[in-house]
């Protein structure tokens, strides 16, 4: 396989572009990314040497280079991660959302259609592997559980850009016949996590002494699952999955945020303790809330267990300790990260809000 993955410096693009590098030697694993405020090369070096790796810098709504990309590498599978991903972000401007989001998978889309329209019979499974989110189908109330059945209803502009993608997504499998699928996940944590998200904002904060913003009242609930869970789980939708379909990804493993914060506050605690003696959670600061937060997200991921025989393994208790460390041995990374026009975004909206 020749694999085109999108989005690959961000998060779980660089989760992913390890796993798939060191498993499949004997695919070619082509990376496409502009390298925005949410991408580093920094996050790939443990891969740059590698024989299967290369990094393409370049924008996913460039039709011209798309095109390109998909010539030479000779693509036939897609795992498209490229987005915007911050839902505060999207709260104070959409546009980038739509422009990246929307139309950046159209353009994939279109340069897939175009590239494999010939494509013989040459038994090469071609796929177009959509990685979306649970945030498409709304909000649950105190019971449930999303399942594929559940109709989208997006409230953050986040998420009414990546349901819009899927919408796409969908239509050109249904109308033109490309192999597509999409993966809807739960929210991801764990190594090279932007420190804009909760875990990383947190452990961060907490090291350094400032508060730690809570939205409302820390009641909203999310369903956390290890990153390297989930690209297992696009690693065998990407192989075994049927076209046409949705999976639900997560880690049937729910936290309200106010006990997920106590609980990092905790492990911090034990691994590095303030030298104060003050606990962390001390540091808990109760902020405004997020407009259009959504109370709670919950996974039913039957489908993906029971058709790709896909099931969580990390542990959340073994996992959060273990991302927890990371943190704090990479400090390096979370400074480089942190530089430059995130650091700007940074202190203008978090610090001391
Ligand atoms: P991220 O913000 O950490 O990384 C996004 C990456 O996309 C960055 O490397 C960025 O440089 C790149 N990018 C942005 N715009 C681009 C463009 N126009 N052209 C090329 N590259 C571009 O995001 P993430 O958390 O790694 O999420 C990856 C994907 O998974 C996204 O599609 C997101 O919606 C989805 N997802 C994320 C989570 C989560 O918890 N993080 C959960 C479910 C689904
Ligand atoms: P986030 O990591 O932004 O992911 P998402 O909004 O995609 O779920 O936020 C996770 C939860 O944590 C969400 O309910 C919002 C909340 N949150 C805070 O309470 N404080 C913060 O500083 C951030 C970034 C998030």
């Amino acid at each position: 396989m020749n694999i085109l993955i999108t989005g690959g410096a961000g998060f779980i693009g660089v989760n992913l572009v390890s796993y798939m590098v060191n498993k499949y030697p004997a695919y070619n694993i082509v990376v496409l990314d502009n390298l925005t405020y949410a991408g580093n090369l920094l996050s790939l070096k443990s891969v740059e040497n590698k024989p299967n790796y290369t990094f393409v810098k370049g924008d996913i709504c460039d039709r011209a280079l798309v095109d390109k990309v998909f010539v030479e590498y000779k693509i036939n599978a897609v795992m498209h991660l490229a987005a915007e991903s911050h839902v505060d972000r999207s709260i104070m401007s959409a546009e980038e959302f739509l422009r990246t989001n929307v139309m950046g998978t159209y353009t994939l889309l279109e340069a897939a259609r175009g590239a494999w329209k010939d494509a013989a019979q040459d038994g090469v499974r071609r796929v177009f592997l959509n990685v979306s989110t649970d945030e498409v189908y709304g909000t649950l109330g105190a019971t449930g559980a999303f399942t594929e059945q559940t109709p989208y209803s997006p409230n953050s502009p986040y998420s009414a850009s990546k349901a819009s993608a899927d919408h796409f997504v969908r239509a050109f499998h249904e109308t033109h016949g490309l192999p597509t699928l999409t993966t809807n996940c739960s929210n991801n944590y764990g190594p090279f996590q932007l420190p804009e998200k909760l875990i990383p904002l947190m452990i961060l904060s907490a090291t350094e002494g400032k508060p730690l913003p809570v939205y409302g009242k820390g009641e909203n609930v999310r369903d956390w699952l290890y990153v390297e869970d989930h690209c297992r789980a696009l690693d065998l939708a990407l192989h075994k999955g049927r076209f046409g379909q949705t999976y639900n990804v997560g880690g049937e493993n729910e936290w309200t945020n106010i006990k997920l914060v106590r609980r990092i506050c905790e492990l911090l605690d034990e691994m590095k303790p303030s030298p104060d003696g003050e606990g962390y959670a001390s540091l808990i600061t109760y902020v405004q809330d997020r407009p259009g937060h959504d109370l709670r997200y919950a996974i039913d991921a039957a489908k993906i267990r029971d058709e790709l025989g896909w099931r969580p393994e990390r542990s959340f208790a073994e996992g959060l300790r273990e991302t927890v460390q990371w943190y704090l041995d990479n400090i390096k990374w979370c400074d480089d990260v942190r530089s430059g026009a995130y650091a700007q975004y940074y202190e203008k909206n978090y610090v001391g809000r």
